[in-house]
């Protein structure tokens, strides 16, 4: 057994994880996009200004927030995973005031009182421990620093999920869903534990509000169809099972037919319920 820190999830975006992010990249960015958005609106970034974003995966809200905070302001990206970061890179090349550093937000030694954001888009709900996470990340921030983020609600509140995950279910056993304080993409849908991880890590003034927009979860119903299978929790399900092909086969039919409602013409297009957290360093 390996007891490094959150050694399954640097083990899982290292590996198969991070290698479908990268493969969705382009469709993930734009259709997390207005989740991002939402997010920074809150955070209320001024030129010249210091952003840390924690996972910030293949940059897209990094790059965003480097040109507003221009030439005299600082984006930071840290993120977990290496083959994601190529990416990132890859896609900032020309940004002098953005750099990006391979690491694990819990327990990177982060310069102490440097940043005035914290910022993440779904990039803070994979630690072992919360609470030491975010008090690591605390510590890099200035006095008066700020925190905000964005994070799945529960798996019922969100369809793009469930409803997937209802489908496989007919055809395969379902691995147990994770326990509460499992990290995952889920693990931040109470919001009562998001608020005494914040406190327990020294945050104060925690807002927590409720946001959905839609989600594209496709262009037409067959890419949607390939996007819920091979990402989330439909996939890991699919995964653990290891069908046959004719099992397969059915699972793509029947999702692709409960997927014709929210099929708009211009997308197949359900709803993504999220918290936009904030809070500020005591
Ligand atoms: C769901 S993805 C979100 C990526 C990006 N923020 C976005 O919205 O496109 C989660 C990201 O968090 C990163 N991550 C997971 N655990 C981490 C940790 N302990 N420290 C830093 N990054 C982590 C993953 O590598 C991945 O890039």
């Amino acid at each position: 057994m390996n007891n490094e820190v959150n050694a399954e999830m640097k083990e899982f975006w290292n590996g198969e994880g991070g290698k479908r992010w990268v493969g969705f990249q382009e469709k993930l960015d734009a259709s997390l996009k207005p989740f991002g958005r939402a997010t920074m609106e809150t955070a209320t970034l001024s030129a010249g200004e210091r952003v840390i974003e924690i996972g910030c995966g293949c940059g897209d809200n990094s790059i965003e927030m480097a040109s507003r905070v221009g030439p005299e302001g600082r984006v930071h990206g840290i993120d977990i995973s290496e083959p994601i970061l190529e990416r990132a890179r890859a896609q900032s090349a020309m940004k002098n005031n953005l750099s990006f550093e391979c690491g694990d937000a819990q327990t990177h030694g982060f310069e102490t009182s440097v940043f005035d954001i914290a910022f993440s888009r779904f990039g803070v709900m994979f630690f072992d421990d919360p609470a030491t996470a975010f008090g690591n990340i605390r510590s890099t921030l200035k006095p008066d620093g700020r925190l905000a983020f964005t994070c799945w609600r529960t798996v019922k509140d969100n369809e793009w999920v469930h409803l997937p995950l209802g489908v496989v279910a007919n055809h395969l056993p379902l691995p147990p869903p994770p326990g509460a304080n499992e990290p995952g993409p889920f693990s931040f849908g109470d919001p009562e534990r998001v608020k005494d991880i914040l406190q327990k890590a020294g945050f104060i003034d925690i807002a927590i509000k409720k946001f959905n927009a839609p989600f594209k979860v496709g262009e037409n119903l067959d890419d949607a169809v390939s996007f819920l299978t091979q990402l989330g929790p439909a996939n890991a399900a699919i995964t653990e099972a290891d069908p046959d092909e004719t099992t397969r086969t059915r699972i793509a039919k029947d999702l692709r037919n409960a997927l014709t409602p929210y099929d708009t013409g211009q997308g197949v297009v359900i709803d993504g319920a999220t918290w936009i957290v904030n809070a500020r360093n005591s």
